[in-house]
């Protein structure tokens, strides 16, 4: 069977993961990069021995040259970029946020319906594996019925040069920017939040961030499941992704970077003969791998979806709908009242 021919746009650090995924499923080939910067785009072609060098993407949407895409460029130029390879039929995964805005989300939608292509979001988190365990552990019902979920993004960006990031044209809102991290996590493990209510503050990014860089969000989730939100890109701590999903008969402390994942149960086999009735201050500690941008895993998954093997499950609705989260949490903040989500 040939092998499915890929290209990458966006070849920095996050994009040279996805190139180093592709060269390593045994179905997928890499044929072209694209990166603006030369010496960026020159660099990685030497490592990675990829003649097929771009300036300008426009040169590779074409279906004779590559089946499938990722992009890996900044936020705001997402949504030209999706539409253009899904109308050419080309199969794209884009990072996340699909987009920052949910206008841009639509737009991508409807050029994944009208097109043979599929589209797929990076939200990577769902290929942690310590998240990946504690969903297992919340859908097998061990830890009850689901009662308060929270998570966080808080990574300090306060060293970064200039860059799209604090782009004051098109700002990028942290809560959509990296928040969308911790959205995407809560909602894949409790579903479609219904409302929002946020408050984001700045007291850490100087004036050439456009936006405010903290932002709290409580939101409320189907089945009366509460919760909650912490964005930072200028908190003074290491980037780690702490989550902790309460059950009526458990609760999971786990995040990105540790190598275990946290489980308080209140029944367990041995309870009685070990630790009596105090259960419920025992923490049993689940060895989970370390795989923080398990990109790897990433373009596995898709390579299978591709290939029929697997049912593609972040799908640009799904990307959109994380999206509409963030929108719903920073037009709290500027309206000071409690918003209903609205979702494509
Ligand atoms: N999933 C994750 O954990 C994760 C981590 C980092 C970044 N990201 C996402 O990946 C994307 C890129 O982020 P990054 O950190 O790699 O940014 P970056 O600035 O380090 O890299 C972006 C690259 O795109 C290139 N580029 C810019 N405009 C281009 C254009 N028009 N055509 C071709 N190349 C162009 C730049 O020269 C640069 O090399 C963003 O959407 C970001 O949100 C996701």
């Amino acid at each position: 069977m040939e092998k499915i021919k890929f290209a990458v746009i966006g070849v920095s650090i996050h994009g040279r993961r996805h190139v180093e995924g592709i060269i390593a499923n045994k179905n997928s080939e890499i044929v072209a990069i694209c990166d603006t910067n030369p010496d960026t785009l020159n660099e990685v072609g030497e490592i990675y021995g990829i003649e097929n060098r771009v300036s300008d993407y426009r040169e590779l949407v074409d279906k004779n040259l590559i089946d499938a895409v990722c992009i890996i460029t900044p936020d705001q130029i997402h949504r030209e970029m999706v539409v253009n390879f899904l109308n050419e039929g080309i199969h794209v995964l884009c990072e996340k946020p699909l987009a920052l805005h949910l206008d841009e989300c639509k737009a991508m939608i409807e050029a994944e319906a009208k097109s043979e292509a599929m589209l797929m979001v990076g939200q990577v988190c769902r290929k942690t594996p310590g998240f990946i365990k504690a969903k297992e552990i919340v859908d097998s019902g061990i830890i009850g019925d689901l009662v308060f979920v929270e998570s966080e993004y808080a990574h300090d960006y306060s060293h970064m040069p200039p860059h799209w990031r604090n782009d004051k044209e098109k700002p990028r809102h942290p809560v959509t920017g990296g928040g969308c991290h911790a959205v995407d996590l809560l909602r894949w493990i409790a579903g479609d939040p219904i409302e929002a209510y946020g408050y984001t503050n700045k007291k850490y990014l100087d004036d050439n961030w456009p936006c405010d860089d903290s932002a709290i969000a409580v939101l409320k989730f189907p089945n009366n499941v509460m919760g909650k939100v912490f964005v930072s890109t200028g908190c003074k701590r290491a980037y780690t992704m702490r989550t902790v999903l309460y059950g009526t008969k458990g609760t999971i402390i786990t995040d990105n970077k540790s190598p275990a994942l946290t489980l308080f149960l209140e029944e367990f086999e041995g309870k009685s003969e070990f630790f009596g009735s105090a259960m419920q201050d025992i923490a049993l500690s689940i060895p989970v791998e370390l795989a923080d941008h398990n990109v790897g895993a990433e373009i596995d998954d898709f390579i299978d979806i591709l290939m029929g093997k697997q049912e593609l499950e972040i799908t640009g609705a799904e990307g959109a709908a994380t999206v509409a989260v963030c929108e719903a949490i920073i037009k709290s903040a500027e309206s000071g009242k409690v918003e209903t989500i609205e979702y494509l």
